[in-house]
């Protein structure tokens, strides 16, 4: 290998694996002078190698085995672009073993198995870059990491979902139906291989894991996280909010009180002044609050192949920047500064949105007001629309309560026999 080479090995041709041959063949001077390197894919592997050939890949470089990229000695760094936990878990273990650098889009892989990855990558003085796994093109994990290295970070909201994020634009701009809004999510290539990684949350999810350890110092464990996705939301719930000024969004949320830190996915209103509330379509964002920083806003494309292509090219930069492996031991693998407990969600306090669907009859808003009342939930409006007769919505908003206050008396409420279907509870973030 000439010095002025580093040497790629891309493993996973797919979507973002052919964005990321595209930029390196075609900014390949750009990138040598802000790197110092030529960035050459030495060893392409994907099952389909016919793929590979008609992305542009030398058929001398490529191959249908892992094995081959990982044990070319001329290869650096690894791009990971296999997904899930299983063989890209074996691939990446072998390829740190193996002395090579990652550079990964993977965040289920680094969310759920990460820990053992990121001690055998500071064993063998290696880095796993991840920008990509993390909203795209957002630098997130960067600003956490180096802008705000400074900072303590108090709070963290995020829509890091692009194919949730377009699927509820659509429904309440455009009035799709939720299928032929996550059939265009597919095709438009946001999407996960498995859609319900999307829709119910784990996404967000694995998301949520990586930036919590970079902002809180912690490693979480991902199976404690509350995860709540969009699936279930009801369209007449979210058209509720809307005439109430609220909009709904799917949130990774991380909130840290005394010792413990509450790590939640759900779906919840935002006033529409809110900067997170405007964000449309497959566009992600991520609000922070932190000590000094105070808040600030981060917003880009999470998805889609040259987005999350860019992520990529730019981690490999950063690692032929690094030089050195002690610069790189530092850079990359996140500390554990503290240790949080993950809080139950029952501990959680936040203002809500409770629907009741109840029959007409009389008293019936004054008994669900005492419920409310005894559990130490505060009535903040009250919204009940004349409509049918037999079938009578009422849309609460609460004051701040406790959420294991608010759930015994939903739970307590749905028993009556004037309730008909079960209740709607949405949380307010502020
Ligand atoms: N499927 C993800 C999304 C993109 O829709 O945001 C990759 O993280």
């Amino acid at each position: 290998m000439n010095k002025k080479t580093l040497g790629i090995g891309l493993i996973g041709a797919g979507t973002v694996g052919g964005g990321v041959i595209k930029i390196l063949e075609n900014k390949a001077e750009l990138l040598f002078k802000r790197s110092g390197f030529n960035l050459e894919i030495v060893k392409a592997a994907d099952l389909d190698t016919d793929k590979l050939i008609s992305l542009g890949i030398d058929k001398t470089k490529a191959t249908n085995s892992a094995d081959e990229v990982i044990n070319d000695k001329d290869v650096d760094v690894i791009i990971e672009l296999v997904g899930g936990t299983g063989i890209a878990y074996e691939i990446v273990e072998k390829a740190l073993n193996a002395g090579k650098h990652i550079v990964t889009a993977n965040k289920a892989l680094l969310a759920e198995r990460g820990e053992k990855l990121f001690t055998l990558a500071e064993k063998n003085e290696v880095a796993i870059a991840f920008e990509a796994a993390v909203a795209g093109a957002i630098p997130i994990i960067k600003a956490i990491r180096d802008g705000l290295s400074a900072d303590t970070l108090q709070c963290l909201l995020g829509i890091v979902n692009g194919t949730c994020n377009y699927i509820l634009t659509e429904m309440i701009s455009s009035g799709k139906s939720y299928a032929d809004a996550l059939k265009d999510a597919q095709s438009l290539g946001f999407a996960e291989a498995d859609p319900t990684f999307d829709v119910e949350g784990n996404d967000s999810a694995h998301k949520l894991t990586l930036l919590s350890q970079l902002g809180f110092g912690t490693s979480p464990d991902f199976t404690k996280i509350n995860i709540e996705g969009i699936s279930n939301l009801s369209l007449e719930d979210v058209a509720s909010a809307a005439k109430l000024g609220y909009k709904v969004k799917l949130l990774a949320v991380a909130r840290p009180i005394n010792n413990q830190l509450f790590l939640s996915v759900h779906p919840a209103l935002l006033k529409e002044n809110h900067p997170l509330a405007n964000v449309m379509g497959s566009m992600n964002a991520i609000s922070l609050f932190a000590d000094n920083a105070q808040e600030s806003m981060f917003y880009g494309r999470g998805a889609g192949e040259m987005p999350t292509a860019s992520a990529v090219v730019a981690d490999i930069v950063e690692i032929a920047r690094s030089g050195s492996s002690d610069k790189i031991k530092s850079k990359w693998i996140p500390d554990a500064e503290n240790t949080y407990d993950i809080a139950p969600m029952n501990d959680y306090h936040c203002r809500f949105f409770v629907r009741f669907t109840v029959s007409d009859g009389f008293g019936i808003l004054g008994k669900i007001a005492s419920i409310l009342g005894e559990k130490h939930v505060s009535i903040k409006s009250v919204e009940q629309n004349e409509a049918n007769e037999a079938r009578v919505p009422i849309v609460i908003l609460t004051q701040v309560a406790k959420e294991g206050n608010l759930r015994e008396a939903v739970k307590e409420i749905e028993a009556l026999d004037f309730n008909l279907e079960p209740a709607g509870i949405l949380r307010i973030e502020e």
